[in-house]
């Protein structure tokens, strides 16, 4: 077995065939932030402004989110974020089961990697891809889960706010909850970086 290591997941990423998502994209888009965060965030997966850059949640929806993590004093380089599947599912579609279920080695490697204490799952297509498909986002957002010692939280996905706005105030309660098991944990002063700290 060699060694996980993000060279090797960078690697794996990059080489991925396992689903054809990858034959009509311009980057992959692994994830990026601290690869030691105490918290991870997983959305669905790269839309076209992500797709052009590599990067997770740089269009619309990832201004929102980095404005949803300021609204708790997080800056955005502070947490690891990344999605379910790694390219771009066309005309942004949502992933299949099985194209979601192919980039779980992915998603498991990056888990193991990070070893985040927080779990923040952004929209349907989170939840389902790390809960399980009973999971109802309307339903089940805001209800924390425990799994072998890492705290999940599903909430709805920015984009999902962006579509319509009374879900905001439900979205805020998920953040404010979110800050109080980062809090309860001990890991929400080492999150704010030195500028935020009281
Ligand atoms: N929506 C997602 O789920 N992920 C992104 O990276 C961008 C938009």
């Amino acid at each position: 077995m060699p060694e996980i290591t993000w060279d090797l997941f960078n690697r794996q990423v990059e080489a991925c065939t396992l689903c054809s998502l990858c034959q009509n994209i311009h980057h992959k888009v692994p994830g990026q932030g601290d690869p030691q965060s105490p918290l991870m965030l997983i959305g669905e997966g790269p839309g076209q402004d992500e797709d052009l850059q590599g990067l997770a949640f740089v269009g619309a929806a990832g201004q929102l989110l980095t404005k949803m993590l300021a609204a708790i004093r997080l800056p955005r380089d502070r947490v690891y974020i990344c999605n379910i599947v790694k390219c771009r599912p066309p005309y942004n579609r949502i992933p299949t089961p099985e194209e979601a279920e192919a980039c779980k080695i992915h998603l498991r490697m990056q888990t193991y990697l990070v070893r985040p204490k927080v779990i923040l799952l952004l929209g349907a297509t989170a939840a389902k891809g790390v809960l399980g498909p009973d999971i109802r986002i309307t339903r089940d957002r805001g209800k924390w889960v425990e799994r072998k010692g890492v705290w999940i939280l599903p909430t709805y996905h920015p984009s999902a706010l962006l579509r319509d706005e009374t879900k905001k105030p439900q979205s805020w309660e998920d953040m404010q909850s979110l800050r109080d098991k980062l809090v309860e944990l001990g890991c929400y002063e080492d999150l704010l970086g030195p500028s935020g700290r009281a």
